[in-house]
C-alpha cells in the first residue's frame, strides 16, 4: 500500500522543475484583490488556476460572486470510493505589492534566488498563498499521473478575496452547502515551526477592522484664527486612540477581556517547550525590544491575547512643508485581533460607543466596517488531526508541533460554522517569508515539503473510513 505513495513522491521529485515553472506562471498574474484596477487580473488568475485543476484531472469551474469569483473543483476518488472527502481551501488573490520601490525584483516577475536555506522563490504571493495552493494541486497531479486517480474524494474551493476581507464567502458557502459538503477541510495558508519542523496550527486569532472618521468644522480652517477655540478633529481622534490602551498596555474597551480565556497550563507548558526565540522573532521586525501587554511572553501576546492596533491615520495637510490648518475631518483604520470566545459584534458596538462617548460638542463620528470574524480553535482530539500528523511525520521524519498563530483566515471559521467541517491548518510558510511585505519569498524546500506532505495526507485520508 505504502508503495503507492512512494511512487507519487518519486514522480513529484521528477517533476520538480515543471512544478516551479507552473507556480511562476501563476505568480506572474497580479491578482491584487483590494485594487479595483486589478479586477481583470484577479479574474485571469481564477481562470488560470481553474484550467490547471482541469489539466490535472479534476472537474473545475469558475463561479461568479458579487465580488471576485470562486474556483470550485471536485474529484470523486477511486471507483466506488465511500470514505471521507477533503475540502481544500486556499486563496488565489494577493496583497498589493506596495511599496514597489523596496522590491529587489519585480513583485510579479518571480525569480529563484540563493538564500541561507537554499533556493527561494521571490514574488508577491509566493508563500501567501499561491505557492501553498500549488503545493496541493501538484500533489493531486502526482497522484493522478501515477495511479490515474486520487486516493480519496476531494473538493477544492479557491477564493479571490481573502486578502480584502472575504466579503462574499459566507453567502457563497450558504448557497453551496450541498456542493461543498466534506468531512474535513484542509488549509495551507499558515506556517511551519522551522524548515525542518512541520507544524499544525490549532488556533488563529479573529479580526475586527473599522475605519473611524471624526468630523468637526464644515471646512479646513486657519489654525491661527480658530486654533484653541474649536475642536480639532485630528487632536480629538489622536486623544481617543491614545486612550484605547492603559499603562499596562491592555485594551481599555469596557468588557473587552470578558470572553478571553487563559490558555490551559498544559498547553502553555507545551508552548514553552517549543523554545520560542524572542530575539529572532524581534529581529524579523528589525527591533531589539518588545512592547506589549505586561506580564505576557511574545508567544502568548501573538497567539492567545487580543490586541488593538491603528493601521493607518490621516487627515489635514499631508503635503510638503507646513500649512497652518485645522482639518474638517480625520480618519483612522483600527483593527482588533480577537481570541477565544470574544464576539466581534460586541467589539464593534463597544468601539463605536467608546468613540461617541468621548466626542466633544460639535464633532460627530462615522464608522465603516471591514470585516468581523471570531477566533478559531481546532479541537486537538479531531480524528483528522491524527491523519495530518502521520502524513507530516512520514515526510519530515519527526512529529509536527501544534502551534498558534496571530494571523487570521476568516474562511476557516465560516467553513466550520456553515459547512460543519473540522479544519486542519497544515501550512508551510516561514516566519521570515515577508508575507504582505516587499520581497515576499517561499523557500523551494518548503514548496517541496508541502507537495510531499499533501501527497501523504491524501494517502492517509484514503486509508480512513467515515
Ligand atoms: N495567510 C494569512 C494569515 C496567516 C499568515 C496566518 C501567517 C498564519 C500565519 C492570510 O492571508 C492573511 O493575511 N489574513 C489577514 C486577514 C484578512 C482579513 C486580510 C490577516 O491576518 O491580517
Ligand atoms: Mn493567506
Ligand atoms: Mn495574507
Amino acid at each position: 500500500m505504502q508503495d503507492e505513495l512512494t511512487a507519487v513522491l518519486e514522480r513529484l521529485e521528477l517533476d520538480r522543475d515543471g512544478s516551479t515553472q507552473r507556480l511562476f506562471e501563476f505568480l506572474r498574474i497580479p491578482s491584487v484583490s483590494a485594487d479595483p484596477a486589478h479586477t481583470g487580473e484577479v479574474a485571469r488568475a481564477a481562470r488560470w488556476v481553474c484550467d490547471e485543476l482541469r489539466q490535472v484531472g479534476l472537474n473545475a469551474v469558475v463561479k461568479p460572486t458579487a465580488g471576485h469569483p470562486m474556483v470550485v473543483a471536485t474529484h470523486e476518488g477511486p471507483p466506488g470510493y465511500d470514505g471521507p472527502r477533503i475540502l481544500y481551501y486556499g486563496h488565489y488573490d494577493v496583497q498589493p505589492a506596495d511599496p514597489v520601490a523596496l522590491w529587489k525584483s519585480g513583485p510579479f516577475d518571480p525569480v529563484l534566488v540563493d538564500g541561507p536555506r537554499g533556493k527561494r522563490i521571490v514574488a508577491r504571493g509566493a508563500a501567501d498563498d499561491k505557492g501553498q495552493v500549488m503545493s496541493f494541486i501538484e500533489a493531486f497531479r502526482g497522484w493522478i499521473k501515477s495511479h490515474g486517480t486520487l486516493p480519496c474524494a476531494v473538493t477544492v474551493l479557491l477564493e479571490g478575496e481573502e486578502e480584502s476581507g472575504s466579503e462574499n464567502l459566507e453567502p457563497f458557502l450558504k448557497s453551496h452547502t450541498a456542493e461543498l459538503a466534506a468531512d474535513l477541510c484542509v488549509v495551507s495558508d499558515t506556517g511551519m515551526w522551522d524548515m525542518q519542523t512541520p507544524a499544525i496550527t490549532t488556533r488563529l486569532r479573529g479580526l475586527v477592522y473599522v475605519e473611524i472618521t471624526i468630523h468637526g468644522p464644515d471646512k479646513d480652517l486657519h489654525s491661527g484664527l480658530y486654533g484653541g477655540a474649536v475642536a480639532n478633529p485630528i487632536n480629538v481622534l489622536a486623544s481617543i486612540l491614545a486612550s484605547l490602551h492603559d499603562g499596562t498596555r491592555r485594551v481599555t474597551l469596557p468588557g473587552f477581556y470578558d470572553d478571553v480565556e487563559e490558555v490551559s497550563p498544559s498547553v502553555l507548558a507545551q508552548w514553552k517547550a517549543l523554545g520560542f526565540d524572542d530575539a529572532e522573532f524581534l529581529a524579523g521586525a528589525g527591533m531589539a525590544d518588545d512592547f506589549g501587554e505586561i506580564g505576557r511572553s511574545n508567544m502568548e501576546r501573538t497567539w492567545s491575547r487580543p490586541t488593538c492596533d491603528v493601521n493607518g491615520i490621516y487627515g489635514g495637510y499631508m503635503g510638503k512643508g507646513a500649512k497652518t490648518v485645522i482639518a474638517s475631518h480625520a480618519t483612522a483604520k483600527v483593527s482588533f485581533r480577537l481570541v477565544a470566545a470574544q464576539d466581534p459584534r460586541k467589539v464593534i458596538h463597544s468601539i463605536e460607543t467608546f468613540v461617541r462617548e468621548r466626542l466633544p460638542e460639535g464633532c460627530r463620528a462615522d464608522f465603516t466596517e471591514f470585516g468581523a470574524n471570531p477566533a478559531f480553535h481546532v479541537s486537538e482530539k479531531s480524528l483528522y488531526l491524527g491523519a495530518a500528523e502521520r502524513a507530516l511525520a512520514r515526510v519530515y521524519g519527526k512529529p509536527a508541533v501544534l502551534i498558534g498563530s496571530g494571523g487570521s483566515i476568516p474562511a476557516v471559521g465560516a467553513i466550520s460554522r456553515i459547512l460543519g467541517a473540522p479544519s486542519i491548518l497544515m501550512g508551510f510558510g516561514l516566519e521570515d517569508d515577508c508575507v504582505h511585505s516587499p520581497n515576499e519569498k517561499f523557500e523551494l524546500g518548503c514548496f517541496e515539503g508541502a507537495k510531499r506532505s499533501h501527497a501523504a495526507l491524501l494517502f492517509e485520508v484514503g486509508q480512513m473510513r467515515r
